[in-house]
C-alpha cells in the first residue's frame, strides 16, 4: 500500500531532538516497520494546493496520515482526486481539515480516525497557562525584564487574581473536563460549561462544575471563557461578533481548540476597544498562520503557533496510536470506538453534533 504522511517541519530542532517524532524527520517513527511489510511510504510537509508534493501523490494513495499542527486542508476536490485513499488518521486529534460533510455524502469507503486522548493533558495544562498568562498580564511584564526595562505600576494596572472569578468551558469533552479539575484548585467563584452534552453526574460533582444551557446566558456570565469543542458547520465563528459582545465587558478567552471557531476580525475589534481583555491560544486559520494575521500584533494576546498538543509527551503517544491504528487496519481488526469519526459514510464521533 502507499502511505502518505504530512508532518510539520522539524530542521535543525528534528537534528537535536530524536523525540521530535511529529516531524518529517523523524516520520512518527514508522517507516522501518511499514517498509518491513512492504508498503511504500512518503513524508512531506509540502501541503498547499495545487501542485505540492501532497497532491502529486493523492490519486495514488490508500492511506494518508495528517496533523492537526500543519493541516492538509482535503476540501472536496482533493478528495475527489483521491480516488484510492480508505483510510485518514489524524496523527493527534481533531480532523476538520477534513472536509466531513463531504466524505459523509461522497466518500463512503474512506475512515477518518485520530487519536483520541492522545494531547488532552497537554492542551488542558496549556488552556492553564493561558489563563494565567492574561491575567496575570504576564507577556507585557517579561518583555519590561527583557527590555532592560521595570515599572511595576504598567504592568499590576492590568493584573488580577484567579481565585473568585467565574470560569467557563464551551465543551466538556476530555480536554474541557480536564481543564475544569485543573482549575478547581484555584478556588474560582463558579465553574460553569456550555455542551449539548452533560458531564455524568459523578463527574460533574468532582469538579463541582454547572451547564448552563443558553449560549447567551454563559457567555454574560464568566469572566474567563475557554473553547474545547470541535471546529465544524455549527462551531465555526460560534464567537462572532455578536457572542463577543454578549461577553462580560473585560472578560478573558482562551482558545486551544480551533482558529475558526473565533471570527477573526470581529475578535480584533473587541481586543481593540478592551471589551475583551485579552485573547490567547494556539490555534489559527490558516495554519501556518500568515505573516499579517492580525491576531499576531493585537493587544493583549498571548498567542504561539499551534504547539500545545504536540508536546514531546504528547507525541510519544500520538505516534503510538497511529500505529495501532494501522496495525488493526491491516489485521483486519476492529478500532478503538472512540478513535473513529467517520466510518461508512456516517460520522460516528457524538462529539460532532447532536444526533437526533
Ligand atoms: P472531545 O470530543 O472529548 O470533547 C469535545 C466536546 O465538545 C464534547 O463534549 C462535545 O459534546 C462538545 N461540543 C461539540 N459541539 C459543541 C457545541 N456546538 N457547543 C458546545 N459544546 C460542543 O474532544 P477533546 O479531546 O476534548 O478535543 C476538543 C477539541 O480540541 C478538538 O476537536 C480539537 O479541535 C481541539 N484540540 C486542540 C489541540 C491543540 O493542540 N491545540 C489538541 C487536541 C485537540
Amino acid at each position: 500500500m502507499k502511505i502518505v504522511a504530512v508532518l510539520y517541519p522539524g530542521g535543525q530542532a528534528a537534528k537535536e531532538q530524536s523525540a521530535m517524532l511529529g516531524c518529517v524527520e523523524n516520520e512518527l517513527g514508522l517507516r522501518e516497520w511499514l517498509e518491513s511489510k512492504g508498503h511504500t511510504y512518503i513524508v512531506t510537509d509540502d501541503k498547499e494546493p495545487s501542485d505540492s508534493e501532497l497532491d502529486k501523490h493523492l490519486p495514488d494513495t490508500d492511506i494518508l496520515i495528517t496533523t492537526p499542527f500543519h493541516p492538509a486542508y482535503m476540501n472536496g476536490e482533493r478528495l475527489e482526486k483521491a480516488k484510492k485513499l480508505k483510510l485518514a488518521i489524524t496523527a493527534g486529534v481533531g480532523s476538520d481539515h477534513y472536509d466531513l460533510e463531504h466524505i459523509h455524502k461522497h466518500k463512503p469507503d474512506l475512515s477518518v480516525l485520530e487519536v483520541t486522548g492522545s494531547n488532552v493533558v497537554s492542551v488542558a495544562e496549556h488552556v492553564l497557562m493561558s489563563i494565567l498568562v492574561l491575567i496575570k498580564n504576564f507577556v507585557p511584564a517579561h518583555a519590561q525584564i527583557t527590555n532592560g526595562e521595570w515599572n511595576v505600576a504598567n504592568v499590576a494596572m492590568r493584573t488580577y487574581d484567579l481565585e473568585d472569578k467565574v470560569v467557563g468551558t464551551v465543551g466538556a469533552g476530555r480536554i474541557g473536563f480536564r481543564v475544569l479539575q485543573r482549575l478547581l484548585p484555584f478556588q474560582c467563584k463558579e465553574l460553569l460549561y456550555f455542551d449539548y452534552q452533560s458531564l455524568d453526574p459523578e463527574r460533574e460533582k468532582e469538579v463541582g462544575a454547572k451547564r448552563v444551557e443558553s449560549f447567551d446566558e454563559f457567555l454574560s456570565k464568566c469572566d474567563i471563557i475557554t473553547i474545547n469543542c470541535p471546529l465544524y458547520e455549527r462551531t465555526r465563528g460560534l464567537f462572532n461578533e455578536h457572542a463577543l459582545s454578549k461577553m462580560k465587558k473585560g472578560a478573558y478567552l482562551v482558545n486551544t481548540a480551533r482558529g475558526a471557531i473565533v471570527d477573526r476580525d470581529a475578535l480584533v475589534k473587541a481586543v481593540n476597544s478592551g471589551h475583551i481583555a485579552g485573547y490567547a491560544g494556539d490555534v489559527w486559520y490558516p495554519q501556518p498562520a500568515p505573516k499579517d494575521h492580525p491576531w499576531r500584533h493585537m493587544p493583549n494576546n498571548g498567542m504561539t503557533p499551534h504547539y500545545s498538543g504536540t508536546s514531546l509527551d504528547a507525541q510519544k503517544r500520538y505516534a503510538l496510536g497511529t500505529k495501532e491504528i494501522l496495525e488493526a487496519f491491516f489485521d483486519d481488526k476492529p478500532f478503538r470506538p472512540e478513535d473513529v469519526i467517520v466510518r461508512a459514510g456516517a460520522i460516528a464521533s457524538a462529539s460532532y453534533g447532536e444526533k437526533k
